[in-house]
């Protein structure tokens, strides 16, 4: 394959061009997304529509297969892939937009999925673009004050927090018996790859912090989202149809923007990737 990867900014992300992931990928190919991966921690990788069997086979050039929390939104035809769409409702009537707000996936769980991957099925006209912000760039840029006052200090982390505004689609009975009720994970980890630290922040799934009350432990939270979110850490991908897209979220926040015409359909097929407990 004539596999070309250039750069997207200069601290994240990495374009990656003729690479058809339809078919098996050399070893070679493997291991080039791979080491882009390691070192640019998004991949946008552009290419044409993928099946969900041939997605599925296609994100294994990176890893295992994830389980996802909130078996509402599996394709019955492969439930191991889920969709993301602007067409589904709450339960009040309200739209629902996934991911609308700056998060990592499933941070709630032992062993958070390492990566995540969408594949575009159908886009809206224009927007409903993706951004990411880097947290280990967040993280180093952080005075030495704040870094000491994060060192060994673990957030608890929860399907649903009960201070947020933003509300996530509530689990089936059976997701519920599988999915833990709270995990405590560092809020500065070190990635397995790389040996650098990030900030591991979630606005909507981390309760509180271990050993600090409320009052003091929210605006801290508030605080560092706020610095780790600033334009100058971040990568926004626009979505060409038939991308797929991997992040790593060991080191990135990632949001879905919902300020497109919503009578037109964004939907898109997503995967996550086994990880390991954070440290
Ligand atoms: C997600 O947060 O998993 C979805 C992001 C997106 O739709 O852009």
């Amino acid at each position: 394959m004539g596999v070309s990867i250039e750069n997207l900014t200069d601290h994240l992300g990495a374009e990656v061009r003729g690479a058809d992931l339809s078919a098996p990928v050399d070893a070679e190919t493997r291991a080039r997304l791979n080491r882009a991966f390691s070192e640019r921690g998004v991949l946008a990788i552009r290419g044409r529509k993928l099946a969900p069997a041939q997605m599925l086979d296609a994100v294994r050039v990176f890893g295992e297969v994830f389980v996802q929390h909130n078996t509402t939104f599996a394709l019955p035809e492969c439930p191991e892939i889920h969709y993301i769409s602007n067409q589904d409702k709450y339960p009040d009537g309200k739209r629902y937009i996934p991911g609308a707000g700056w998060h990592t996936d499933h941070s709630n769980d032992v062993r958070p999925p390492k990566a995540t991957v969408l594949h575009a099925v159908t886009l809206p006209s224009s927007g409903g673009d993706t951004q990411f912000a880097n947290m280990t760039a967040a993280y180093e840029a952080l005075p030495d004050a704040t870094k000491q006052r994060l060192e060994g200090r673990m957030a608890i982390h929860v399907y649903q927090n009960s201070h947020s505004t933003r509300k996530l689609m509530g689990l089936p009975d059976a997701a519920k018996e599988r999915v833990p009720n709270a995990v405590l994970h560092p809020i500065a980890r070190v990635h397995p790859e790389t040996g650098r630290r990030s900030i591991y922040v979630n606005p909507i799934r981390i309760e509180g912090i271990v050993g600090m009350d409320h009052k003091e432990a929210l605006p801290l939270l508030d605080e560092l989202l706020e610095h780790a979110t600033s334009e100058r850490f971040q990568y926004r991908h626009k979505w060409e149809p038939g991308d797929l897209v991997i992040w790593d979220n060991r080191r990135l926040l990632h949001k879905a923007n919902g300020d497109y015409d919503m009578n037109e359909m964004r939907y898109l097929y997503r995967v996550m990737l086994k990880g390991s407990v954070p440290a």
